[in-house]
C-alpha cells in the first residue's frame, strides 16, 4: 500500500490553512486526506484552526476559547495569507464533516489540547465524527498523552494516534500503553528502523509537516502509513513517479 498524503491543515501552502478554501484545494490536488486542529470556543463549538490566540491567522485578537462562535465568525480568516481570501471565515468541525459527505477524504483530527485543556474536547469531537458516520476514515490525534489516556479509558472506536516531536526511548511501549493505533513523528525522527519497529508493534507511522521533494521521498520510500504536507501537489507527482 502506497503511503497516503494527508494535506497540512490543508493545502497550506496556496491557501489559508484550516480554511475551506484550503480544504477544497487539497482535494483538487488529491490529497488523500485533510489534518486539521481543532479548539473549543467558548460555547463549546469545535472550530478549526491552530494556534490558541487568534492573532497570527484572523484580524482578531485574544484566545479562540473567550469567543462564542456567533463572535468568531464574524472574523476574517483569509486575509493574512492573500487579499484573495478576504473574509473566508472560520470553519467550525461540522463544516468540514458536512463538506467532506461527498468526498469521503481521510481526516486526521489532532485535538490542540497541549497547552489549553479543553474539558471534553475528546467527547465533543468524538460525537461529531459518529453524527457524520466517519469514524471509519478518521484518526483523532494529540501530543497530550493525557487525553489519548481519557480516550482509551472512553473506549473509542475511533483510531487515536499520538503526535511527537522528541526523540524518546520509550516511545514504542508510551504508544502501547497508551492504545494508540498510531505514531505521528516529526520528519527528523523518521527512521527505517523506527517505522519497521511500529510495524511490529501493530501501530502505523505518519510523518509531518514534509514540504521538500527530497523529503518528500524519503517518506514515501520508507514505507510510511501517510505523510502530511502543506504541499499535497507536489507530495502527489512524487507518489506517481516513485
Ligand atoms: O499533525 C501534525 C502536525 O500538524 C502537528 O504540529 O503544530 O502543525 O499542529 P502542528
Ligand atoms: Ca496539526
Amino acid at each position: 500500500m502506497s503511503t497516503y498524503i494527508y494535506a497540512h491543515r490543508g493545502a497550506s501552502k496556496k491557501a489559508p490553512e484550516n480554511t475551506m478554501p484550503a480544504f477544497e484545494l487539497a482535494y483538487q490536488q488529491g490529497a488523500d486526506g485533510i489534518e486539521t486542529d481543532v479548539q473549543l470556543t467558548k460555547d463549546n463549538i469545535p472550530v478549526l484552526i491552530h494556534d490558541e490566540n487568534l492573532r497570527r491567522t484572523t484580524n482578531g485578537m485574544g484566545f479562540v476559547q473567550d469567543y462564542s462562535y456567533d463572535e468568531l465568525k464574524k472574523l476574517d480568516a483569509g486575509s493574512w495569507h492573500s487579499v484573495n481570501f478576504r473574509q473566508t471565515v472560520i470553519p467550525t468541525l461540522d463544516d468540514l464533516l458536512t463538506w467532506n459527505k461527498e468526498k469521503q477524504l481521510k481526516l486526521n483530527i489532532e485535538l490542540k489540547n497541549n497547552l489549553i485543556e479543553y474539558p471534553n474536547i475528546e467527547k465533543i469531537v468524538y460525537e461529531k465524527i459518529k453524527k457524520y458516520q466517519m469514524e471509519e476514515n478518521t484518526v483523532i490525534s494529540t501530543f497530550s498523552r493525557k487525553s489519548l489516556l481519557k480516550m482509551k479509558k472512553l473506549k473509542f472506536d475511533i483510531a487515536t494516534a499520538l503526535l511527537t516531536s522528541k526523540r524518546s526511548r520509550d516511545l514504542i511501549e508510551t504508544a502501547k500503553h497508551l492504545s494508540v493505533d498510531g505514531l505521528h513523528i516529526r520528519f527528523r525522527l523518521l527512521s527505517r528502523r523506527l517505522v519497521d519497529k511500529a510495524a511490529n508493534n501493530n501501530l502505523y507511522t505518519a510523518v509531518y509537516t514534509v514540504n521538500q521533494p527530497f523529503s518528500i521521498s524519503k517518506v514515501i520510500k520508507s514505507n510510511c502509513h501517510a505523510i502530511i504536507t502543506d504541499v499535497p501537489d507536489i507530495a502527489w507527482s512524487i507518489r506517481k513517479k516513485l
